[in-house]
């Protein structure tokens, strides 16, 4: 009987090792996940889908300046619909998610014109005093991220019906806690046809506790946005502490909304009867900055990054000093990342900010197979975040699953191969194996990287990489 995740099985979990390009202790299941890998990688590319081609060898040199935080932007945009009016968004990233949900937001009857800028895109959001309430599948299911229009239509109209996101390569993803935590504010919820259905009594939600059961980021989110607006005080409990919480509160706070103790795991929101729209910053990207540092250390390279939330990126940059990489902290917002010594093992366990961010555990796994020893990865956030360790194991990499816990073997040289993205952090991780294996990496199913990284071709080869894209 096939299992999820295929390294579990019935009553127990089976440790899974991974060598070279071939699957050692290879069940039944994992054949046909890796055939449906190649199969629909083949079909898709037969279809001249586009790749990325990475030359191995390079070694990262030069400055970089990096881009607003996607997870920051998707938030702060679906927030303008709680106030009619024009709001400006300065240094937008550019990319697929920022186009999936202006297409949303625009379906939801908002208009938007996005001006390219030195720092970022600018985009002018106009938000009518008419709006939508109804999020459909076909454009939910392109980013399970539109799950965040959900608190500010139900708030601002009194009703709201979004398409259940459904779950991704790393996991089922419910949104249970924000369900509960929207009927803690008064609101009546109902699931149909794949479809949450809700209703705020007389009009309007009215402030309440929330308690989370776990730390859930777009739960806190779409909570903060939905007290926003309720009537009287609203508490969070066990809330999500990342800066991008941070920067959503700082966006509701210039319209007008009244909240304190964003960044801690309580947050008090008084709600307010009206909004207005604002003039909002997005923060800088603090996993794509992380991508960069681990991208200098694992080249043996030299890179000053510019526009860098340093102060986020603690755990990143202690495991870092520690695998023997040098970290300098240039100023706020610039820093420095070289290696020239060998690079030694460190195991970590992801967890929520400000522990070690899920979102980089793809990238680590990368490093620490070349690092001279044995490390562990834990991933505790999703249930299915190993996904590129057979992609991984394809280049060479010393890989075993057992349950929860990724055990890397290093040093191993990689080789160059064809591999397969299946999320978006998965195909960064495969990006950075081809800057280090041994000839040519093409990287397929790209469209993944493009939803959350901008311009990684050019930032790369700008900085000494040799990346191409190209069409099968
Ligand atoms: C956000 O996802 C990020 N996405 C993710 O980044 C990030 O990996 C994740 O937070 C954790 O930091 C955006 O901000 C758009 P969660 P989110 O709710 O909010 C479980 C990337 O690569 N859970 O914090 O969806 C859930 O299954 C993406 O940029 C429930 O069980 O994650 C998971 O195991 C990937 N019920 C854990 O909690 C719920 O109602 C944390 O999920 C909600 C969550």
């Amino acid at each position: 009987m096939a299992t999820w995740p295929p390294h579990a099985t019935r009553g127990g979990l089976r440790r899974r090792v991974y060598r070279h390009s071939t699957l050692f202790d290879c069940t039944l299941f994992d054949r046909i996940l890796l055939e449906t890998l190649c199969h629909d990688a083949h079909r898709a590319s037969s279809r001249g889908v586009e790749c990325i081609e990475v030359e191995g060898g390079a070694s990262l040199r030069g400055t970089v300046h990096l881009s607003g935080s996607k997870n920051a932007s998707l938030p702060m945009l679906c927030a303008a619909l709680l106030a009619e009016g024009t709001h400006v968004f300065q240094r937008v990233p550019r990319l697929r998610d920022i186009a999936s949900t202006l297409k949303l937001l625009r379906h939801l009857g908002c208009r938007s014109e996005v001006n390219a800028g030195a720092q970022g895109d600018v985009i002018n959001l106009t938000v009518g005093d008419t709006l939508g309430d109804e999020a459909p599948y076909e454009l939910v299911c392109e980013m399970r991220a539109s799950v965040l229009v959900l608190g500010p239509l139900l708030t601002r109209l009194g009703r709201a019906k979004v398409s259940l996101p459904g779950g991704c390569a790393i996991g089922t993803r419910p949104i249970d806690q924000h369900l509960k935590g929207l009927e803690a504010l008064g609101a009546r919820v109902e699931l149909h046809h794949g479809y949450v259905e809700c209703v705020a009594p007389g009009g309007r939600l009215r402030g309440g506790d929330v308690h989370f059961d776990m730390v859930t980021v777009t739960g806190t989110e779409n909570l903060l946005a939905a007290a926003a607006l309720a009537q009287g005080r609203t508490r969070l409990f066990n809330a999500a502490r990342e800066p991008e919480v941070v920067a959503l509160a700082t966006m509701l706070k210039a319209m007008g909304a009244r909240i304190t103790g964003e960044g801690t795991s309580e947050i008090t929101i008084e709600g307010v009867d009206t909004l207005k729209p604002a003039v909002y910053e997005v923060p800088p990207d603090r996993i794509e900055a992380g991508t960069y540092m681990v991208a200098a250390a694992l080249t043996g390279g030299d890179l000053t990054l510019e526009n860098v939330p340093l102060a986020q990126l603690d755990a990143l940059t202690t495991v870092l000093r520690e695998a023997g990489a040098e970290v300098e902290a240039l100023g706020d917002t610039r820093c420095r990342v070289s290696r020239s010594g060998p690079l030694r093992p460190v195991s970590l366990t992801t967890a929520p900010y400000p522990a070690f961010a899920t979102d980089m555990q793809a990238q680590w796994m990368v490093l620490m197979t070349q690092a001279e020893g044995e490390s562990t990865i834990s991933e505790r956030i999703f249930e299915n975040r190993f996904m590129h360790v057979p992609e991984l194991a394809r280049l060479g990499a010393q890989l075993s699953v057992e349950g929860d816990t990724a055990t890397v073997s290093g040093p191993t040289p990689l080789e160059g191969a064809v591999v397969t993205a299946t999320d978006l952090r998965a195909s960064a991780c495969l990006v950075l194996a081809g800057l280090v294996a041994g000839g040519v990496t093409r990287i397929r199913r790209v469209y993944h990287l493009d939803r959350g990284y901008d311009d990684l071709v050019g930032k790369l080869n700008g900085v000494g990489a040799r990346l191409k894209r190209v069409r099968e």
